[in-house]
């Protein structure tokens, strides 16, 4: 793993902005892994600024989030669909029709994931995934289990994971119980890696996950077995 730390979370952005749009240049059809979180708003911020100032272009790009919460429409301002539209995709050129995000209100979620998963191979897997990682060291919505789990799948939040995204909603009653998550055959199936993180309370978690043992009870710690991972993260 190639793991990099800057003083800054506006440093670790523009250098997690350089790495994704060093990719969308040298392959600019190529096939972006977005998340969500705090994490990435700064990296999405300057890749804004890159296709403002410097003509970064998305045109010919296609977008696959990682996951969404059950039960929020797009049009919710929590939904995951909802952030990445407010983040980055309204702010640059990429074909909307090109942006896939889990519908976290379709009927039937099983036959939902299972769609995704066949868009995902379809497009011949991602060039690149970012990832944030939660307190528990969750990616995506992939949550402490016994096992990891390969498919795109509907997951019960952890109660610790309701409780640190209850700052985005009114009360943590308001945070959506499940979501629609992407498995491990869509991380790992990515060609490379780039995880963002910052401050003190994500540093125990992080390396836990780089040098601790490979275990679904930290899902993170999967990364270990991607052969090009690169993690950045920001002291504050
Ligand atoms: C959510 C998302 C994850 C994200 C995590 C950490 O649970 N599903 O993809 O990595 O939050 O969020 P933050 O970056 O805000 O700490």
């Amino acid at each position: 793993m190639n793991y990099q730390t800057f003083p800054t979370y506006a440093e670790m952005s523009r250098a997690a902005a350089k790495f994704l749009a060093d990719i969308v240049r040298a392959k600019p059809d190529c096939v972006l892994g977005l998340a969500t979180g705090s994490s990435p708003i700064g990296t999405y911020d300057e890749l804004a600024r890159m296709h403002r100032e410097e003509g970064l272009s998305f045109a010919r790009c296609t977008t696959v989030n990682l996951d969404e919460y059950r039960g929020l429409a797009g049009t919710h301002p929590q939904s995951y669909r909802y952030f990445m539209n407010e983040h980055l995709f309204s702010r640059v050129d990429v074909r909307l029709d090109h942006t896939f995000v889990p519908n976290g209100t379709a009927a039937d979620p099983a036959a939902e994931c299972a769609a995704y998963d066949a868009r995902i191979k379809a497009l011949g897997g991602t060039d690149v995934q970012l990832l944030g990682i939660g307190p528990d060291g969750h990616i995506g919505f992939n949550e402490p289990a016994d096992e990891f789990t390969d498919a795109t799948h509907l997951v019960d939040l952890d109660p610790s994971t309701i409780e640190a995204n209850a700052r985005f909603f009114d009360s943590a009653a308001d945070v959506p119980r499940q979501a629609l998550t992407m498995g491990m055959f869509g991380i790992m199936g990515a060609k490379r890696i780039l995880l963002v993180a910052s401050g003190a309370a994500k540093k125990g978690v992080l390396e836990e996950a780089m040098h601790g043992p490979v275990t679904p009870r930290l899902p993170a710690s999967i990364l270990q077995k991607h052969p090009d991972v690169t993690i950045l993260f920001a002291e504050k």
